[in-house]
């Protein structure tokens, strides 16, 4: 195996939503390459009695299905044979930190990761107190489990495995890659529908399209994300150019 590889271990008790998301396109190509090593565990394995019990009711009541320490701790605890020091151990929450750009990228230069999806009403404390080292959310809504958010993750931090994307670095152009987003984009024909490609792309100068891509970019999150601009690295040129935006919508404002 190649020694950029990385290898996720996913905790679950729905193996097979990961069925279809993870066994296609990029993902599948990564794996297909020997960059991803993906690794899912029914958390059910790991249960010791007949019936294969995983949840259990709450202490002081309430409703809902609380996830039982014992199973997901063996999991975790097999999933974490040879891991070498310091590898995080996610459990998938909304009570998480928000996952982001960045927090992909920094997941994506491990060697190991483990991600725990919860289900039902949560997962008994004492598993997150004694083993989990990170909790991430996906967004500020609740899902039934965290098979989806997980497989977000995933997808977001294994395009920054070197070789899993085509062009070369094609991730450091993406949205958020700079802290900004990323203009539009346009592939032949040149006119479709009455609306022509813009001529400075369609005229090919490298450095004007660049120019251009990046003014496009800025305008974008100008208009969309305005709060990242707060946080974005800019050149001087560019904080003139966000002076003009602002000059633009003024003027439409008043005029
Ligand atoms: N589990 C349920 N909802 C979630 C969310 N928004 N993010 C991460 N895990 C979750």
């Amino acid at each position: 195996m190649n020694y950029n590889s990385l290898r996720i271990d996913v905790l679950t008790l729905f193996p097979a939503m990961f069925q279809g998301p993870m066994t296609e396109s990029m993902l599948w190509k990564a794996r297909d390459r020997g960059l991803l090593d993906l690794r899912l565990h029914d958390i059910r394995d790991f249960t010791t009695d007949k019936h294969r019990t995983a949840d259990d009711i709450p202490y002081g009541g309430g409703g809902g299905m609380i996830m039982k320490p014992e199973p997901v701790v063996a999991a975790i605890e097999h999933a974490l044979i040879d891991a070498p020091p310091g590898t995080p151990v996610i459990l998938m929450t909304p009570q998480g930190r928000v996952f982001s750009h960045r927090i992909a990228v920094e997941l994506s230069r491990h060697e190991r990761l483990v991600l725990v999806c919860g289900r039902y009403e949560g997962i008994d404390d004492r598993v997150r107190q004694l083993l989990i080292t990170d909790e991430l959310s996906i967004g500020d809504y609740v899902l039934t489990g965290g098979e989806l958010p997980a497989m977000v993750v995933i997808d977001a931090v294994v395009r920054h495995i070197p070789g899993v994307l085509g062009a070369e670095g094609a991730a450091n152009s993406d949205s958020h890659a700079d802290g900004i987003l990323e203009g539009p984009h346009f592939t032949r024909p040149p006119l479709f529908h009455g609306l022509s490609v813009p001529q400075v792309l369609q005229d090919g100068d490298h450095g004007k399209v660049a120019r251009w891509r990046r003014e496009q970019g800025l305008r974008r999150t100008w208009e969309r994300r305005p709060d990242l601009l707060l946080t974005a690295e800019l050149t001087e040129d560019e904080r003139y150019l966000l002076g003009r935006f602002a000059d633009e919508d003024s003027r439409r404002a008043t005029g």
